[in-house]
């Protein structure tokens, strides 16, 4: 994870705030646990006994201050030459906790009836079923069923889940155990998925992630002009930039909705449209697999390393990836007509379109990212038969916090990412589209599954993605409170 520098002292209370939303619990492995509630009454007494467990915001970052002097202190180790260097990791481990819809019913608690989507539940959000404003996320439907097409445990009501963070399934196991002998008489285990980080921080399409998240004013210290820290309450509701600010009681302050998809990737189909579809648009004596690259970095809008083709467009380039001044400091400013840097519908332009709209527009939509992948790297049966393995799913764990859903993700995948016509504007007009978001975009119908702007040399062209490369197959809106909110709510006075 790329930890932005954080401010001295920081002005928000931090011991409030649970420490995966501004923190980043450190993940090299993580477990969701999702679980009912099977007694209420039970439920609140024994999460006041297990409160001071919640790994907060200042805790979190101790964590991340223990890891960092160990590490220092194994590079001084290797570099005297000591035999024995120690365990690889610190062993760290942080658990946060999250509601859905159902489980402030089971509890009895009101959050308030402006939180439209989460009121309604992901389930049916992701099929446009009761929605306030007739949208939806567009997920495969099952025929007939008024569902989406979700693995069985995913349409079956979540409570709640624990999110169990830390450095090995090992240190997991142990919370894991720890978790359900407390709440031994409250709550029913429903599912659980787990994921581990991939090598270099890279997700299974092979672009590295978790590059660009927003800086918080009051907590993060931002070093370069653009893109500049957006208001606390774009993340944590009862701040300034929380739309709903003067709506919410109290106890809603310090605390965030927090979405997860869980999203499979087809990584063999995708590798394979790469190389079907290769632009040779680079210097001469460019190779087969540098136009396969190329491809792939404008339908993301980042090199595999991570370097913004905004700023290095045609070849490939480690070095600005690792460069923090220069690696999110783009706006996409220069070329709205041809597209020669950065096709309007690639993956980051999509989901944060920069100059393409007002500062005001893009901060309110600006969402902190948390996921980590799932499931083992290709085989090399999966390569040459060049499709996935139904036996070996993998893909993302997709987290993402913000003040209100309606703003940050579902604005995010509906209004953008699905959305052909954006970032175009009211009224401006286009012979071909910009398109759909090559990597998350869903359109129900398959002809509408295209983008321009892949080719350089002629941004008209349009491909066509008739299967999609990132399958949702579940999800669930929660509500992760402060600490002082579980202590007034979710548990006994
Ligand atoms: C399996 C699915 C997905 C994959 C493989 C994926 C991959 C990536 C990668 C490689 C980046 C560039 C690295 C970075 O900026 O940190 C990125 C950025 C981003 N993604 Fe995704 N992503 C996925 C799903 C989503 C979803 C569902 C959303 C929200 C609806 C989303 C929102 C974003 C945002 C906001 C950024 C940062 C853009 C920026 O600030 O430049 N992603 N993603």
């Amino acid at each position: 994870m790329r930890v932005l520098p954080l401010l001295a002292e920081s002005t928000l209370n931090l011991d409030n705030i649970q420490g995966d939303i501004l923190s980043g619990l450190p993940k090299k492995a993580l477990t969701n646990y999702y679980f009912k509630i099977t007694d209420a009454a039970v439920f609140k007494k024994d999460m006041k006994a297990f409160i001071p467990q919640i790994t907060t915001t200042t805790k979190a970052k101790q964590h991340r201050e223990t890891i960092e002097g160990f590490k220092i202190q194994r590079k001084i180790r290797l570099f005297e030459s000591h035999s024995d260097l120690g365990p690889a990791l610190a062993i760290n481990v942080g658990v946060n906790i999250g509601f859905s819809k159902s489980g402030h019913a089971a509890l009895g608690i009101d959050i308030g009836s402006h939180n439209k989507s989460f009121a309604l539940g992901q389930a049916d959000d992701a099929i446009g079923k009761g929605t306030h404003d007739g949208e939806g996320l567009n997920d495969p439907e099952i025929s007939g069923g008024g569902k989406p097409d979700w693995d069985k445990e995913f349409l079956e009501p979540i409570h709640g889940f624990f999110l169990i963070a830390g450095d090995s399934d090992t240190s997991i196991k142990t919370k894991i155990g720890e978790i359900e002998t407390a709440f031994k008489d409250s709550i029913s285990k429903v599912h659980s998925v787990s994921g581990k980080g991939l090598h270099d921080k890279k997700e299974h399409f092979g672009f590295r992630d978790d590059i660009s998240n927003p800086a918080i004013e009051g907590f993060h210290q931002v070093t370069t002009t653009y893109p500049k820290a957006v208001k606390p309450g774009v993340i944590l509701l009862g701040h300034p930039g929380d739309p709903n600010v003067s709506q919410h009681q109290g106890w809603i302050k310090d605390g965030s909705f927090l979405v997860f998809r869980y999203l499979h990737q087809k990584v063999p189909e995708f590798n394979k449209f790469l190389i079907d579809n290769a632009i040779n648009a680079q210097a001469e004596g460019s190779s087969v697999q540098d136009s396969i690259d190329l491809l792939g970095a404008r339908m993301f809008g980042r090199w595999k390393s991570g370097t913004p083709i905004d700023v290095v467009p045609f070849v490939k380039n480690d070095e600005v990836a690792h460069n923090p001044d220069r690696v999110n400091s783009f706006r996409f400013s220069d070329e709205r007509e041809i597209q020669k840097l950065c096709p309007m519908a690639a993956h980051i332009r999509k989901t944060m379109p920069r100059d393409d709209r007002s500062d005001e527009i893009v901060d309110r939509s600006r969402i902190m990212r948390r996921g980590i992948p799932f499931g083992d790297p290709v085989t090399h049966t999966e390569l040459s038969s060049e499709k996935s393995d139904p036996q070996k799913p993998r893909g993302l764990i997709f987290h993402c916090y913000q003040s209100s859903i309606e703003w940050g993700f579902r604005f995010i995948q509906i209004t953008w990412a699905n959305n052909p016509r954006f970032p175009l504007r009211d009224g401006e007009e286009r012979e071909t589209l910009p398109g759909i978001d090559p990597i998350i975009g869903q359109r129900k119908v398959v002809e509408e599954r295209k983008m321009s702007g892949l080719n350089p040399h002629n941004a008209k062209v349009e491909l066509k993605f008739p299967d999609p490369f990132v399958v949702p197959r579940g999800g669930e809106y929660f509500f992760v409170p402060s600490i002082q909110g579980l202590k007034e709510k979710y548990a006994v006075a």
